[in-house]
C-alpha cells in the first residue's frame, strides 16, 4: 500500500474498548479503498492502567503516543476508581496525554443530524452547526492547587475547618494561540465567533477579552462577539442556531460541551479532536465518558468515536475524501433507521430499529 498510518489506540475503561475497535475497523475499512495502511497499536492508560501498573499514565504509553501519528482515545475512568488517591484518578491519564502531548486546542464539533432531531430536547432545534474551540492544557485543571489545610475563612471574619483551592491562571501567549486557531477556524466556516468568559469577574477573563478584541483586528471579516458564560449557557439552548464558532477557557468549554451535547440529541454522537503545534500526533475522541453501566453489553453508540477517527483523517493527515466518506456512511446509517439505545425515542416513525454497537458498525462499514 502506498500510505501508512501508526495510530496510536487508548480504548481505556468502560465502553472504551468497544466503540475504539469499531472506530478502528470503520477506519480501516474506509482506508483500505484509498490504498492506505492503519496500522493500530494498543496502549494502556485510565483505571485499567491504575489496577495493572498502580499509575493512570504508564511511561510507556506515552511515549509510544508521542511516537506515533495520532492518537485515537475511547474514554477513562469509572465509579471503580472513585475512592482511590486522587493523584493516580484514571482522570490523570487524560490529562497527562493532554499536557504530555502539548494538546492545547479541543476542538468540539456541534452538529444535529436531521434524523436526530427529534431526539433533541429542544423542541424545534433547526440548523444547529457550531464548533467550541476549548483551551486544554491550561486554567484551573492545571493551576495551583492547595491541600486541605486549617484556616477557612468565612465571611464573617471566624475561622472554621480547612480550606482547599485550585487557580484558574492563563498566560498571554496560552491566550493568544488558541485565540488564533478559533479565529482562523471561523474563517474557514461562517465567519462568526464568540468568545465565553466571565468577564465581570474574573481577570483572567478580562484578559481574554482583550487580546481577542485585539486579535478582531487581524480579521475584519469575522464578526466577533463575547458573551458571559452564564448567558451563553442560556443562548446555547434559546438560540443555538445562531452560534458558529465558541471559543472559551478550558472550565468552561468543558461545561458547555456537555450542554452542547444534549442538544445534539445524545452526547454519543459528538467527537472532538485536540490538538497542539503543527506536526505532532493530536488526539481524537468521543467527547461522552466511559458508561460503565453500558460496558460489555454491546449497548454503546460508537458514532462519536466512529466521527472522531473521522475527524483524526481531515485534520492530522489531510484524508479529506476518508473523513466525508466515513461522515456520509454514518449519515446514511442514521437514515437507514439503525439506532442504538441512547438515540431512540418514544413517537419515531416504524423504520426504526434498535440496534447494539457490532451491528451499527457493520451497518457503517457496509455505507462506506
Ligand atoms: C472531557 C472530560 C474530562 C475533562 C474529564 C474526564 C477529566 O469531562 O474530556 O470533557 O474534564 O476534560
Ligand atoms: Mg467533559
Amino acid at each position: 500500500m502506498a500510505k501508512k498510518y501508526n495510530i496510536a489506540v487508548i480504548p481505556g475503561d468502560g465502553i472504551g474498548p468497544e466503540i475504539t475497535s469499531a472506530a478502528i475497523e470503520v477506519l480501516e475499512a474506509a482506508a483500505k479503498s484509498k490504498e492506505i495502511e492503519i496500522v493500530a497499536r494498543e496502549l494502556k492508560a485510565g483505571g485499567e492502567a491504575v489496577d495493572q501498573f498502580g499509575i493512570p499514565l504508564p511511561q510507556e504509553t506515552i511515549s509510544a503516543a508521542k511516537d506515533s501519528d495520532a492518537v485515537l482515545l475511547g474514554a477513562v475512568g469509572g465509579p471503580k476508581w472513585d475512592n482511590v488517591d486522587p493523584e493516580v484518578r484514571p482522570e490523570k491519564a487524560l490529562l497527562g496525554l493532554r499536557s504530555g502531548l502539548g494538546l492545547y486546542a479541543n476542538i468540539r464539533p456541534v452538529k444535529v443530524y436531521d434524523e436526530l432531531k427529534a431526539a433533541s430536547p429542544l423542541k424545534n432545534p433547526g440548523n444547529i452547526d457550531f464548533v467550541i474551540v476549548r483551551e486544554l492544557t491550561g486554567g484551573i485543571y492545571f493551576g495551583k492547587i492547595g491541600s486541605y489545610q486549617s484556616g477557612d475563612r468565612l465571611s464573617d471574619g471566624t475561622v472554621k475547618g480547612k480550606v482547599a483551592y485550585d487557580t484558574e491562571s492563563y498566560s498571554e501567549g496560552e491566550i493568544n494561540r488558541i485565540l488564533k486557531i478559533a479565529f482562523e477556524l471561523a474563517m474557514t466556516r461562517r465567519k462568526k465567533l464568540t468568545l465565553v468568559d466571565k468577564a465581570n469577574v474574573l481577570l483572567t477573563s478580562r484578559m481574554w477579552r482583550r487580546l481577542a478584541s485585539q486579535m478582531a483586528y487581524d480579521y475584519p471579516e469575522v464578526e466577533f462577539d463575547c458573551l458571559y458564560v452564564d448567558n451563553a449557557a442560556m443562548q446555547i439552548i434559546s438560540r443555538p442556531s445562531t452560534f458558529d464558532v465558541i471559543v472559551t477557557s478550558n472550565l468552561f468549554g468543558d461545561i458547555l460541551s456537555d450542554e452542547a451535547g444534549q442538544i445534539a440529541g445524545s452526547i454519543g454522537m459528538l467527537p472532538s479532536a485536540s490538538l497542539g503545534a503543527a506536526g505532532t500526533p493530536g488526539m481524537y475522541e468521543p467527547i461522552h465518558g466511559s458508561a460503565p453501566d453500558l460496558a460489555g453489553q454491546n449497548k454503546a453508540n460508537p458514532l462519536a468515536c466512529i466521527l472522531s477517527a473521522a475527524m483524526m483523517m481531515r485534520m492530522q493527515f489531510g484524508e479529506e475524501e476518508i473523513a466525508s466518506d466515513i461522515e456520509n456512511a454514518v449519515k446514511k446509517t442514521l437514515e437507514s433507521g439503525l439506532r442504538t439505545s441512547d438515540i431512540t425515542f418514544v413517537g419515531e416513525g416504524t423504520n426504526i430499529k434498535l440496534v447494539g454497537t457490532k451491528e451499527i458498525t457493520q451497518a457503517v462499514i457496509e455505507n462506506l
